[in-house]
């Protein structure tokens, strides 16, 4: 239910309310340390932003001829960093080490549905490759549109490279949509009321019993009249939500929409990249979010926000209260975003991109007013600091920092400075 005077039916969604946000603000636990450049991008070349590992079914990094890799939103470093998103286009990237990465190339040559194509997921299976991503706007158009669907990518191998080092993913790959809102329980574009509208980010998820689901990114359909937010027309158009759908037989290709696992009807427009992590029988469901898509009268953060359950389908609650995990320091609000955690054991670690550094301005909007040089060199356009979180139940803490894009496999023990990885940061302060 989307609070107590929310739009829908009592169909087992858990609600991030109101309430729970009045509560949201920096502390000495959810803060990250300050990032500076590192001395290379993962590549001169590209602009990378949204990121995320070739996974194993469990959800675990997959390794592939010694090698873990990763697909991410990619353009040329050329462009002007906020024009990235109008022409992305996956390309993948392996490492043997999980810290220095080589570049593959693109992941799709042809075929690929949408005038380009948004975050997603890469599902590691026997040899085959199955890449879940955003369909955004239609191919060929001859104006940009924002338009989503979900689309799969199957038929993909990846296999060991030429000379036998590093990887290669290969098609031929058959592209399909995979789902499409309903209008229901999912808003389609044309009943969209607020300032974005979401439909994207796949993220492919098998719980412990071999059940098959695709979350996303979505909004709640609130019509104008509703009741919805005590009737405050304002607060209605933000409508954030996270959807799933379910794979009757398993088929990591048939997937059916089932009712949201969680809304923000009132609170927030866009709970981006959702992704669960599974931990004794717990489940931690994890969003990015940013500042401006808070309702009024809100005062979010570019933060990581997280919620946890006894089961899959709820109800989730707020970790820490709030649920925000960890956030950007107040003198680099924008310094990473697009955040992405995995189970290591005994602690979580968050991979990110590095955004917009050396900028403090009250809003993304305000890159804008900067020269396109200062806009290049505002944008870290590259991994950042991979963020080490203690998880105690319902609570979370951050511990450290590793290196720019170290991505470490699970057997790999990390390292005991906690703050190894902010060794390059010049020794800036770790928080605020
Ligand atoms: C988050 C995001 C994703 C989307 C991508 C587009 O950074 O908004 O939701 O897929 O960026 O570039």
């Amino acid at each position: 239910m989307s609070g107590d005077d929310g739009p829908n039916a009592p169909d087992g969604r858990s609600a991030w309310t109101r309430d729970h946000a009045a509560e949201l603000r920096r502390d000495e636990t959810n803060v990250t340390p300050i990032i500076y450049p590192p001395s290379e991008r993962l590549d001169e070349d590209l602009h990378v932003w949204d990121t995320w590992w070739l996974r194993d079914r469990d959800g675990s990094p997959a390794e592939v001829n010694g090698c873990r890799v990763i697909v991410a939103l990619t353009a040329s470093s050329d462009l002007l960093p906020g024009k990235r998103h109008d022409v992305a286009t996956l390309r993948y990237f392996y490492s043997t080490d999980g810290k220095s990465w080589e570049t593959g190339g693109r992941v799709f040559e042809a075929g690929m549905l949408g005038s380009r194509q948004w975050a997603g997921s890469a599902l590691h299976d026997d040899g085959d490759v199955y890449v879940y991503y955003t369909a955004a706007g239609t191919a060929d158009e001859a104006d940009l549109s924002y338009s989503q669907r979900i689309a799969l990518a199957e038929g993909g191998t990846i296999s060991p490279g030429d000379d036998g080092d590093g990887v290669d993913i290969d098609g031929p790959w058959d592209h399909s949509v995979l789902l499409e809102p309903d209008g229901e329980r999912y808003e389609r574009e044309e009943q969209s009321r607020g300032m974005t509208y979401t439909f994207r980010d796949p993220w492919f998820f098998e719980d412990e019993d071999g059940a098959t689901y695709l979350l996303f990114e979505a909004n709640t359909p609130v019509p104008e009249g509703s009741d919805a937010c005590g009737g405050d027309a304002a607060q209605q158009e933000f409508n954030g939500s996270v959807g799933i759908a379910h794979s009757p037989t398993g088929d990591p290709t048939d997937f059916e929409l089932r009712p949201p696992l969680l809304d923000a009807v009132c609170v927030n427009q866009e709970l981006e990249r959702p992704h669960l992590v599974v931990r004794d029988g717990t489940y931690y469901l994890f969003v990015s979010s940013h500042h401006h898509t808070f309702a009024p009268g809100i005062e979010g953060y570019d933060a990581l926000y997280g919620f946890a359950a006894d089961g899959l389908r709820g109800e989730y609650e707020p970790l820490n209260g709030h649920g925000m995990v960890l956030t950007n320091p107040a003198n680099a609000p924008f310094q990473a975003y697009s955040w992405l955690a995995y189970d290591h054991g005994d602690e979580l670690l968050v991979t990110s991109f590095f955004n917009y550094f050396d900028y403090d301005r009250p809003s993304m909007d305000d890159v804008a007013l900067l020269s396109e040089d200062e806009q290049m060199r505002r944008f870290g356009g590259t991994l950042a600091p991979t963020v080490r979180v203690g998880l105690d139940g319902r609570e979370t803490r951050i511990l450290g920092t590793l290196d720019h894009g170290h991505l470490p496999l699970a057997r790999e023990s990390l390292p005991a400075d906690p703050f190894a990885g902010a060794d390059d940061a010049g020794g800036g302060p770790r928080y605020y």
